[in-house]
């Protein structure tokens, strides 16, 4: 009996680590859907295609989100930008938190322009 103890903690605590590793990485295949669906419209669909008429609407230069300037901010920074908006950027809404993590997991796969 001791030892189907002891297998079912360690499953337990295997299944428990790999929720809270996914949790915290995001899925970049998911983020890349969800991206799509909120993001694309202004930045294009590789996060690197930023729209100019959207540019010119806000007046504003949309970076390129695999540029080294965007790249070097910190998944908190990444995360208020998307939830609380950054300067002329409005916080996208209807986002769950996990949505978010997947988004930032997607964005840190794309390439340097
Ligand atoms: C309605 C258009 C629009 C949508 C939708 C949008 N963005 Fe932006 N984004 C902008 C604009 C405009 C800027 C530049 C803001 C500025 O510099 O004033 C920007 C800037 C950024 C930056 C750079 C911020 C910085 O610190 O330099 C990141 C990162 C970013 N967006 C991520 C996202 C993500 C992720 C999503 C989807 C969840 C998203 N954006 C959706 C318009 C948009």
């Amino acid at each position: 009996m001791k030892t189907v103890g002891a297998v079912m903690f360690i499953s337990a605590a295997i299944v428990f680590s790999a929720q809270v590793g996914f949790a915290q990485s995001g899925d970049a295949r998911a983020g890349k859907a969800a991206f799509t669906k909120s993001c694309a419209t202004c930045h294009g669909l590789d996060g690197n295609s930023p729209k100019d008429a959207i540019a010119k609407l806000l007046k504003v230069e949309i970076p390129k989100l695999g540029a080294p300037q965007v790249q070097a901010k910190k998944d908190p920074e990444i995360k208020k930008t998307i939830t609380e908006g950054y300067e002329k950027m409005k916080p996208v809404k209807g986002l769950t938190d996990k949505e978010v993590q997947n988004i930032m997991a997607f964005m840190r796969t794309i390439p340097k322009p």
